[in-house]
C-alpha cells in the first residue's frame, strides 16, 4: 500500500502543530511541516512531489499550504499550482490560519438555518483572514456584506481585498469602539463577529434591540466573547426568534471539515481545496 504523504508548507517560522494533528487525524500517513515556506522557496518542493511517484500513486501524496498570513498562504498556493503541468500535479489545500475552514463551517451552519440571499450582513471584525473569508463566502450566498474594524484605512483594503478575491462587492465601516459598532449592526439580519480571540465587540442588549437581526456567530472562542449574552457552546439556539452559534458550535464542525478536507486530498491528485471547495463540502457536511 502506498503512504499517504502530506506535506505542510507552512508560512511561519515552525510549522502548525494543529494542522499537523489533524492532518494525522484526516488520514495521512505521514505528515512532514517544511517552516518559513514562500513563493520563491517552494519550488523544489513541488518538484519533489509531482516528478516522484508515478499517475496511479499520485494521489498519494499532497500538500497543506498553512500559517498565519493569508496573503503570504494564498501567494504560495499561486506559486505551487504555477508549477503544475499536464498530469505532473498533486492536490493541494490551502488553510492559513484555519480561516478556510472555520469560516466555511461558520457560513454553512447559517446557510443551513436561513436563506443568506439578499441579506445584509454585517461581518464584525472582519479584517482578519478568518472574517474576510467569512465575508466572501457570505457575499458567495447573496448577502449584501459590510465588514468593520477599528481603522479605516485597513478596512477599505480588506474589503477591497475580499472583492478582488471572491468578485463581490464588499462594504467597509470604520467602528472602533462598540457604541460605532453598535450604529454599524443597525438593520442587520447576520451579525458574525470574527475578531481577535477574548475581546468584546458588541453587548447584548445591541442585537437584542435590533429587531432586524436574525442570526449571530461568533468564532471568537475566549471570553469576553465578541457577540455579548450568547454561548460558545451555541449552535443554533434561539434566543427569542434570533438564532445563535458560538466558536465552540462552529468549531466542531470546523475540525470535521478539515480532517475531510484532508482525506479528500488523496481521493485524486488534481483537486485545489481553496475556500470555495471547501465551503461546498462544508455545505454537504453541516
Ligand atoms: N472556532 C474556531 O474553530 C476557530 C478557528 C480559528 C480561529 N478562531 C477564532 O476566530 C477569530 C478570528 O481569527 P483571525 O485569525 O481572523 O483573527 P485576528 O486576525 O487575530 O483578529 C481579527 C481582527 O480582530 C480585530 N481586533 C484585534 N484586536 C482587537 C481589539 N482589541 N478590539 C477589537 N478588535 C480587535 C482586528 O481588526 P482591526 O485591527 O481591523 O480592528 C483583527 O483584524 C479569533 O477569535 C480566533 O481565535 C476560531
Amino acid at each position: 500500500m502506498t503512504s499517504k504523504l502530506l506535506y505542510q508548507l507552512d508560512t511561519d517560522w515552525t510549522p502548525s502543530v494543529f494542522d499537523n494533528v489533524v492532518a494525522y487525524d484526516g488520514g495521512a500517513d505521514h505528515v512532514i511541516g517544511h517552516a518559513h515556506v514562500n513563493a520563491d522557496n517552494v519550488g523544489p518542493l513541488v518538484e519533489g512531489a509531482i516528478y516522484t511517484r508515478g499517475p496511479k500513486e499520485k494521489r498519494f501524496t499532497a500538500f497543506f499550504v498553512g500559517g498565519s498570513n493569508m496573503a503570504a498562504g494564498e501567494a504560495v498556493l499561486k506559486a505551487v499550482t504555477a508549477k503544475f503541468f499536464g498530469n505532473f500535479r498533486v492536490s493541494v489545500m490551502m488553510d492559513s490560519k484555519g480561516a478556510n475552514t472555520t469560516a466555511a463551517a461558520g457560513v454553512a451552519l447559517l446557510a443551513k438555518a436561513a436563506s443568506l440571499a439578499g441579506k445584509k450582513a454585517i461581518v464584525l471584525a472582519g479584517t482578519g483572514p478568518v472574517g474576510m473569508r467569512v465575508a466572501g463566502l457570505l457575499a458567495l450566498e447573496g448577502a449584501h456584506v459590510t465588514i468593520t474594524g477599528r481603522q479605516q484605512d485597513k478596512t477599505a483594503a480588506a474589503a477591497a481585498s475580499i472583492s478582488t478575491r471572491f468578485g463581490k462587492e464588499i462594504s467597509a465601516v470604520a467602528a472602533p469602539d462598540s457604541a460605532s459598532r453598535h450604529a454599524a449592526i443597525q438593520g442587520a439580519h447576520i451579525i458574525y463577529a470574527a475578531g481577535a480571540a477574548g475581546h468584546g465587540l458588541i453587548d447584548e442588549a445591541a442585537w437584542r434591540n435590533e429587531a432586524s437581526v436574525e442570526l449571530l456567530a461568533d468564532v471568537n472562542p475566549e471570553p469576553p466573547l465578541g457577540i455579548g449574552g450568547i454561548g460558545a457552546g451555541d449552535k443554533g439556539r434561539d434566543y427569542d426568534g434570533k438564532l445563535a452559534f458560538g466558536a465552540l458550535g462552529i468549531g466542531g464542525l470546523k475540525l470535521k471539515l478539515h480532517r475531510a478536507c484532508v482525506g479528500q486530498l488523496f481521493e485524486r491528485a488534481d483537486q485545489i481545496l481553496d475556500a470555495e471547495e471547501i465551503y461546498a463540502l462544508a455545505k454537504a457536511t453541516a
